[in-house]
This record gives structure tokens, C-alpha cells and sequence, in this order.
């Protein structure tokens, strides 16, 4: 039986730990199915959180993770129209793209125009949307029509992916931005957005004299929780969507401020709740968002999926410019 080789998680602890390889049977694709082989695929926050077992109530184990990725339609099923072998790719909705075959219902998985690279296509779809995502919450907030000249908005870990996709498409839109990141290194690769105000909060935490009317929040933890309780304005708008320091915000700093909107983002349940035409149309935007740069990420390096434990310490480093992008094709 042919094989091929893959990420594989059987149980939970930390990635570095419990993410080994293993060579996964090779099974043909059936009714409705496609097997897909891919490749590239980046590693996202979000890929290494189940791994942890943060939501074991919906994640069985053992799984394949990878959330993001592109590959080449190599075998289809029965009954399979909309595609054919040779397509190129972009399978949504599961994990299992750190393999070197993935076999996905049709339905999930959408065509990757021609001109962009694997590049672009493998980082074109869970960051941008997310920040599609956000950016549509920021505006259901202000009131559709009003738009963000002048809004005062403060994002955390500014130098993520997410972070800087906002950042381009809020200061071109007018916002006045205050872009939170914790090292000096990361304020420092943040100079060329003009205009914004950087805080760095190793050296100064966020002062109770910075209003706000709304924050995008992906750390929780000590920062969150100060935003929450003294800088947001009355009416403001606070928009979660990650938890980098572990930590999230306590139900009290919430509760201290009945008057602020606090609002979680799960992208998730908008995939999961979306027709085929939504995602798309959403596609489409990220598509475009790559091509013109807004929603873009920088590539630190890619790996082969031999090579995966040095993929995860590259990750992890805290020297990290951008996304890495596994191989499973070595
Ligand atoms: N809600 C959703 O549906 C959804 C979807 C996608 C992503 N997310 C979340 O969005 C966040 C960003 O994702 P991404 O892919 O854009 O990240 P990324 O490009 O991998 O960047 C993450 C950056 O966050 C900073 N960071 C890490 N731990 C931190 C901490 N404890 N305090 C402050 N900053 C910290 C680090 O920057 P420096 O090293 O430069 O400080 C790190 O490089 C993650 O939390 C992810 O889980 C949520």
C-alpha cells in the first residue's frame, strides 16, 4: 500500500513534544471526495492550540493539524464534477494540511486562481479572512457608512500577521491606530507605518490618558485587561479574537465595564455558518487583498515536513518576520 508521510498528534501536550512523523496509508478518495496533494502549508497560532489540547471537547485524537494550505487535486471520487486532477486547491473548514495527501469533500475545497503563487495561496485565507472578519465587526459597530476616518483603535500583538494586515487597512482607511507589541525589536519593525502610535509594554505599559473607541485584541493576559478596564471609551468596542499570553480576560474586568461592548470573533463559526457563495465572495476579497499586498503575509522561511521540529523552534523563536510554510512533498 502506498504511503505518505505526515504530521501526527496522538495525544496532547506541548507541539514540540507530541507532533511527531508518521506514514499514513494512502486510501482512494470516495463518493464526493477528492484526494488532494499538497503543497504547502503554513503554521498559524490556531493549528498549534488544538495540539495542546485547549478544546478537547472538540478535537479527537489522533489528527492531522494544519489548518492552511494549497496543494494539487491528485484523485477524484464518484460523483466529483467541479474538479478535477491537476486543480489547484484550497481546502477549508478541517485540519490536516501537514500531510503529504489529504482526501476533503469536494464542497470544502475551492479553486486557487492562476496567478497567485503557492505562497500567496497557502497564507490567503485564515489571517485575511480573520481580518475581514474583525474589520466588518469594527463597522457593524461604528454604524456601516460612518467608516474609520479619525477612529481611535488600539491593536494588540500589532506585529502578528493579523496585526499588520489590520494596521495596513486601517490607517488607509484614516483610523488613528495605537499598535501594542511587547519588545522593542518587534516597535522597531513597525516604524514604517506612519503615524501610529507604538507602545511597547515591556518598557510602558498602556497609560490610563490613551482613549479609545474600540480595541482588537489578540493577547487577553495583564495587557487586555488594562485596555478593558481603563482605556476603552464609554460606548466602545472590545474585540476579541485570541489569547497569545494564556490568559484571558477575567469576567470581572467585564463586568466593570457594562459599558463597553465586548465582543469575541471565532472565524470558525463563520465558516461553518456560511453557504458556498459567502466563502467565495470572501475568498475573492482575500484573493484580492493578497494580490494588492493588504492581506499579505511575509514568508520567514519554509520547511520540508521532514524537517518539522525545526519548522516548530522557528515558530516558537521570538526573532520570527512572518509566516512558516511547511512541505509535505519532503
Ligand atoms: N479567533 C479566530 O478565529 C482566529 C483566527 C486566526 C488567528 N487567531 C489568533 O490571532 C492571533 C494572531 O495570529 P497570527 O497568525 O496573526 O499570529 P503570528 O503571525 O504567528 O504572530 C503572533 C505574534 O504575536 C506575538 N505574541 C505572541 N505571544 C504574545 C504574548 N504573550 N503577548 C504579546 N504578544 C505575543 C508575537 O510577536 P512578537 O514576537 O513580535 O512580540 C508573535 O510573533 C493568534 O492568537 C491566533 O490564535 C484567531
Amino acid at each position: 500500500m502506498q504511503e505518505g508521510l505526515a504530521a501526527w498528534v496522538t495525544e496532547y501536550g506541548r507541539p514540540e513534544d507530541v507532533i511527531r512523523l508518521a506514514d499514513l496509508p494512502r486510501t482512494a478518495p470516495g463518493p464526493g471526495m477528492i484526494e488532494i496533494a499538497v503543497e504547502q502549508a503554513a503554521i498559524n497560532p490556531s493549528d498549534l492550540i488544538p495540539v495542546t489540547g485547549a478544546y478537547s471537547n472538540r478535537t479527537t485524537l489522533p489528527f492531522v493539524p494544519g489548518f492552511e494550505g494549497v496543494g494539487t487535486v491528485s484523485r477524484i471520487g464518484s460523483g466529483v464534477k467541479t474538479l478535477k486532477p491537476g486543480d489547484r486547491v484550497l481546502p477549508l473548514g478541517a485540519s490536516g494540511l501537514w500531510q503529504a495527501f489529504l482526501l476533503r469533500p469536494v464542497e470544502w475545497c475551492f479553486a486557487i486562481p492562476e496567478d497567485l503563487s503557492n505562497e500567496q495561496a497557502a497564507t490567503s485565507y485564515i489571517n485575511p479572512m480573520t481580518t475581514l472578519q474583525l474589520l466588518e465587526r469594527l463597522r457593524e459597530h461604528f454604524g456601516n457608512g460612518f467608516g474609520m476616518d479619525g477612529r481611535k483603535i488600539a491593536i494588540t500583538a500589532a506585529g502578528s500577521a493579523i496585526g499588520r494586515m489590520l494596521l495596513k487597512t486601517l490607517t488607509a482607511e484614516g483610523a488613528q491606530i495605537t499598535a501594542i507589541v511587547r519588545s522593542a525589536e518587534t516597535a522597531e519593525s513597525l516604524r514604517a507605518f506612519a503615524g501610529i502610535d507604538i507602545i511597547t509594554t515591556g518598557a510602558r505599559p498602556p497609560g490610563g490618558d490613551v482613549s479609545l473607541d474600540a480595541v482588537i485584541d489578540a493577547v487577553g493576559g495583564d495587557t487586555g485587561e488594562k485596555l478593558l478596564r481603563h482605556n476603552v471609551m464609554p460606548g466602545g468596542l472590545f474585540l476579541q479574537y485570541g489569547a497569545l499570553s494564556g490568559i484571558p480576560i477575567p469576567p470581572s474586568a467585564m463586568a466593570a465595564r457594562p459599558d463597553v461592548r465586548f465582543s469575541y470573533l471565532w472565524l470558525r463559526s463563520f465558516v461553518h455558518a456560511a453557504d458556498r457563495a459567502t466563502l467565495e465572495a470572501a475568498l475573492r476579497t482575500c484573493f484580492d487583498g493578497s494580490r494588492s499586498g493588504a492581506l499579505r503575509s511575509d514568508i520567514a522561511a519554509t520547511y520540508p515536513l521532514s524537517r518539522l521540529g525545526n519548522a516548530l523552534a522557528h515558530q516558537k523563536a521570538k526573532d520570527r518576520r512572518g509566516k512558516i510554510l511547511i512541505d509535505p512533498r519532503c
